[in-house]
């Protein structure tokens, strides 16, 4: 199949690597000709796809980027893989979405297969996407299947993570079915495309809510003189109905701290509060002032005038995305206390106009991340070190 992928950040750019390496002649879409000249250059942005993979589909004819929007015609199948965050009220922006209904509707005049990846609630494809593009007088075939894919993560990957797929007619699945089987092992249909955008902003709701559940947690513990994680671990030895989450700083990425508001809206807008979701925000929002005031009991009351690294600024281990990262919120308390800050994170190098510092013997190491590489002994070298990753033995911490 020739297939077009809108949107090649972390979803995009992993779609098509998998469907050109099922044999699809791929043209990735975007709106940046910087990333754009990046892949055609052979360079990869996203950990789990190596330049040598990439450039070997570009070398074969597999796979090319492009900011012209004529080649979505050129294409069998159209997936929109654009961002869906959140605007300054924390409610749903599908801007980006809308954008790319636009562009197949003035682009596209033969009837493709398109499949919404991006996250959304229940509806999106129905009422955001099919419906503008409506507008054309072409009528396409609309599938809906929402990324899982979670980057980093050595065990599950597009091709063994189960995919969901929901359509808005049989044709419609028949033909999303056909394209994802060519690089992904087990398909699962769902009766609408509405049950397949939910299930993925519910998957995403559970964590959150479950990460909030265990950050309170972790807090009541340690006014309790007790560990928490010592507790969840001595209660994942129950063989059902217990399943482990880790305290930590807050909650950082496109998925978890953004999808769960998604779902709260759709709720809002049928009367039904959602409450838990609501609250989880709030513990998890105000995880990084929690971190801070530990820190600062910890370290004699005061970090006026001390010198502080914060290690790991990415939202989790072994990756260099910054987006929605609690190091950000921890970083700016502790400068509104007369903290003297510097991060390190040679992953991911620099960002917010800053670059990243080497380690060494600072007053204060706080651990927001730690990527593989980063050795305990270079952390423990500052005078006190307070662990949010429960990995360091023997320092305090969440
Ligand atoms: N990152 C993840 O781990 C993950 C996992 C599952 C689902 N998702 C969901 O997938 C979607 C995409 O997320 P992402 O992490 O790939 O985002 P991203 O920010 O990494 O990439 C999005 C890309 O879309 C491009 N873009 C924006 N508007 C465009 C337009 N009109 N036309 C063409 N390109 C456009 C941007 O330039 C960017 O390169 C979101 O809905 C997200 O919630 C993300």
């Amino acid at each position: 199949m020739r297939v077009a992928i809108i949107g090649q950040g972390y979803v995009g750019l992993t779609i098509a690597v998998g469907a050109a390496g099922a044999g699809h002649t791929v043209v990735g879409f975007d709106v940046n000709q910087d990333l754009v000249d990046q892949l055609n250059s052979g360079k990869s942005h996203i950990e789990g796809i190596s330049d040598s993979q990439l450039a070997g589909y570009i070398t074969s004819g597999l796979f090319t980027a492009s900011v012209d929007p004529s080649v979505l015609e050129g294409s069998d199948v159209i997936v929109i893989a654009v961002p869906t965050p959140l605007n300054d009220d924390r409610n749903p922006d599908l801007s980006f979405v809308h954008a790319a209904a636009d562009l197949i509707t003035k682009n596209v005049t033969n009837t493709k297969l398109i499949i919404n990846e991006s996250t959304s609630y229940p509806g999106t494809l129905r009422g955001e996407i099919a419906a503008l593009i409506t507008h054309s007088g072409v009528a396409h075939f609309y599938a809906s299947s929402p990324e899982r894919v979670d980057p980093g993560n050595k065990e599950w990957n597009l091709k063994n993570t189960p995919r969901l797929i929901g359509g808005l007619s049989p044709e419609a699945v028949a033909k999303a079915k056909e394209f994802y089987a060519s690089f992904c092992d087990s398909i699962i249909e769902v009766s609408s495309p509405e049950v397949a955008e939910a299930a993925k902003i519910f998957e995403n709701t559970f964590r959150q809510v479950n990460i909030a559940l265990v950050n309170e947690f972790a807090q009541i513990s340690d006014a309790l003189g007790i560990s928490s994680r010592e507790v969840i671990e001595a209660a994942a030895t129950k063989p059902y109905g217990f399943m482990p989450f880790n305290p930590g700083p807050g909650v950082g990425g496109h998925c978890i701290p953004v999808d769960p508001s998604y779902l709260a809206h759709v709720a809002n807008e049928v009367g039904v509060p959602a409450t838990f979701i609501k609250r989880a925000n709030e513990v998890n929002l105000a995880m990084p002032a929690y971190v801070v005031k530990r820190v600062v009991a910890g370290a004699g009351g005061s970090i006026t005038g001390k010198s502080v690294v914060v290690v790991g600024v990415s939202y989790k281990a072994n990756v260099a995305d910054t987006r929605e990262t609690p190091a950000a919120a921890v970083i700016d308390l502790l400068r509104a206390q007369g903290a003297n800050v510097v991060w390190h994170d040679d992953l991911v190098g620099s960002w917010r106009g800053e670059c990243s510092a080497a380690l060494g013997a600072f007053d204060i190491a706080i651990v927001v991340t730690k990527h593989d590489g980063v050795s305990d002994a270079a952390i423990n070298a500052s005078k006190y070190v307070f662990d949010c990753t429960g990995t360091i033995a023997g320092v305090d911490g969440i």
